[in-house]
């Protein structure tokens, strides 16, 4: 029976066992003494491939304990996982549905089979579909009710339907092509739509309605509203389908909100929302850079696939990027997970990461509806450097909590401006450094007295300015971001999460937990706006209900 069929308890493998007791032996471990002991520990605890570069030995291990991590992820199954998924299996079992996003990256040729069909052909066909699009608006031969060019595309979408294509529209603004600009609509909020169409001319502007079920409330509303503005601007309903296109797998939903059967690009459901950048979802993605970088995109992914599958897990970046986010949730106690991008281009990151990570690894049973028997699912938060350095890094130098921390950064710069690269880099290593080293009482002290301090002063103020260091990182290094690179770095945080699933035994690829909210959300609405609905059934929600009626009354 597979692993997703009859999910193992990890915490009662041998290989868990080996990590408890290991981790006791660890307690006093010292990375600044393990660096001064070992000059191969950079060496060995570093690891590259599709151009990008980790260094892992900022961690809280020693060789030993990737052995361990490594035999972990192999008792757990993490290799068949791997196969189960490439290979089409129903891996995802409460909703019945294979996971293929990996299928949207690999080139013609190849085939994975679903219900006895090759779906590589309607992957190369939909990559048709969008050069088409692609071409036709970047060559002028779109146009809009007045026969003048797109200039201006709207992504109208939510979670995986905007997260993804946003991320790396914007953080591959370096490689825009015929100056098409992406524009993102997603929370149902007026001020949000207000402050969007403001920079739009309705002539110019091509909205994509991006929704695989066609049905989420915010992107409805939204694809709404924005019909209002267009037919309010002076746009035609003949000339509609010239503005409005759509990318759905429910195909029906959208020729009823009115676009042509030949402008709607398909969705399967085969592919989970938060994974859907590389298919026509990624459709702004494209727009904005040209197929041939999108195409780049899918290359640099696939060939992080490759190397997943392939590679032995002691190198195996993926596998040990997540292993090490097991080592410090399940036996370190650390709740959250601070990522770091030093790359503006990279700001957007942290949100993809957040719905990739916790909506696929926020659960608390495993496959087979059984508890879990361990924590799963860190709290993903962070932002870009150095700013985040005048901000939350104080605590994670010197607060209470653990904190692992990802650094990510290009060695080259798109803009190079005076010798701000420079600085950036080394703000970014310096970080990690003294999140690595701290500074000891004895060196606080020193410190102080160097400056001339009473002996009563040092002692008053020693205490604040000693930090405990030893707190973990990685860090990423990669060329410039490039498309291919881009496309690297997402599959490899694809691939960290589905691990950490397989380790925990649950299914990274449902998230029934948002589905309560939605229907209590109808309600909610109803006995805001109608006077014959039911009252709510807790003080708390009709208090604020009336609240908000007593303000509309009349
Ligand atoms: O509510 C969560 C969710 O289902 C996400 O998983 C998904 O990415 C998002 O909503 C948008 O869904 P859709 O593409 O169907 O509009």
């Amino acid at each position: 029976m597979s692993y997703y069929q009859h999910p193992l308890d990890v915490t009662g493998l041998p290989s868990w066992k080996a990590l408890e007791e290991h981790r006791l032996a660890m307690q006093n471990f010292s990375m600044r003494e393990a660096f001064k002991a070992d000059p191969t520990r950079f060496d060995d605890l570093s690891v590259s491939c599709s151009g990008l570069f980790l260094d892992y030995s900022k961690n809280l291990i020693t060789p030993e304990t990737r052995t361990l991590l490594v035999n972990l992820a192999r008792e757990a199954g993490v290799e068949q996982a791997a196969h189960a998924m490439f290979e089409g299996e129903r891996i995802n079992a409460s909703e019945n549905r294979p996971v293929l996003h990996t299928a949207l990256r690999r080139p013609m040729g190849e085939s994975v089979m679903v219900d006895g069909k090759n779906i590589m052909r309607d992957v190369h066909t939909a990559l048709a579909q969008m050069t088409d699009i692609v071409t036709r608006i970047h060559n002028n031969l779109w146009r809009g009710f007045s026969d003048k060019t797109i200039t201006d595309v709207v992504n109208i979408g939510i979670g995986g339907s905007f997260l993804g294509p946003q991320l790396v529209s914007e953080a591959l603004l370096p490689f825009t092509q015929h100056g098409v600009r992406t524009h993102y609509l997603a929370n149902i909020d007026g001020s949000e739509f207000r402050e969007v169409t403001a920079k739009l001319n309705v002539e110019t502007t091509l909205f994509i309605i991006s929704s695989k079920t066609f049905g989420t409330l915010e992107t409805l509303k939204n694809a709404q509203a924005a019909r209002t503005w267009y037919l309010g601007k002076g746009g035609t309903e003949e000339k509609l389908y010239r503005h409005f296109i759509a990318v759905t797998s429910n195909k029906q939903a959208a020729v009823e909100f009115g676009i042509r059967e030949k402008n709607i690009f398909p969705m399967w459901d085969w592919v989970g929302g938060r994974y859907s950048l590389w298919s026509a979802i990624g459709l702004p993605i494209a727009l904005a850079i040209g197929m041939s970088n999108f195409k780049d995109l899918l290359s640099g992914a696939y060939s992080m696939d490759q190397h997943f599958l392939s590679e032995p897990f002691e190198s195996n970046m993926p596998v040990l990027l997540a292993m090490l986010g097991v080592w410090y949730h399940n036996f370190w106690g650390a709740q959250s997970y601070a990522f770091l991008p030093y790359d503006h281009y990279l700001r957007n990151f942290v949100k993809h990461l957040q719905q990739m990570d916790m909506e696929s690894n926020g659960k608390s049973v495993r496959q087979d509806g059984t508890p879990v028997s361990c924590t799963t699912g860190p709290v993903i938060w962070g932002g870009v450097g150095c700013n985040g350095q005048h901000a939350y890094h104080q605590l994670l130098h010197q607060g209470t909590p653990l904190i692992p921390a990802d650094f990510i950064v290009p060695v080259v710069s798109h803009n190079p401006v005076a010798d701000h690269h420079e600085w950036l880099y080394a703000n970014c290593l310096s970080q990690s450094q003294a999140l690595m080293r701290g500074k000891t009482r004895e060196e606080a002290e020193a410190e102080l007295r160097a400056k001339g301090l009473s002996e009563a002063e040092v002692q008053r103020l020693a205490p604040h300015k000693v930090i405990p260091g030893n707190r973990p990182s990685n860090t990423v290094v990669m060329e410039t971001i490039s498309p291919g690179r881009l496309g690297a770095l997402i599959a490899l945080y694809e691939h960290k999460v589905f691990v950490q699933g397989v380790i925990w035994g649950i299914n990274s690829f449902d998230q029934w937990g948002v589905e309560l909210g939605k229907d209590l959300g109808k309600a909610v609405y109803n006995q805001m706006t109608r006077f014959d609905a039911a009252p709510a059934d807790d003080a708390s929600t009709q208090g604020l209900i009336d609240f908000f009626r007593g303000r509309h009354r009349g």
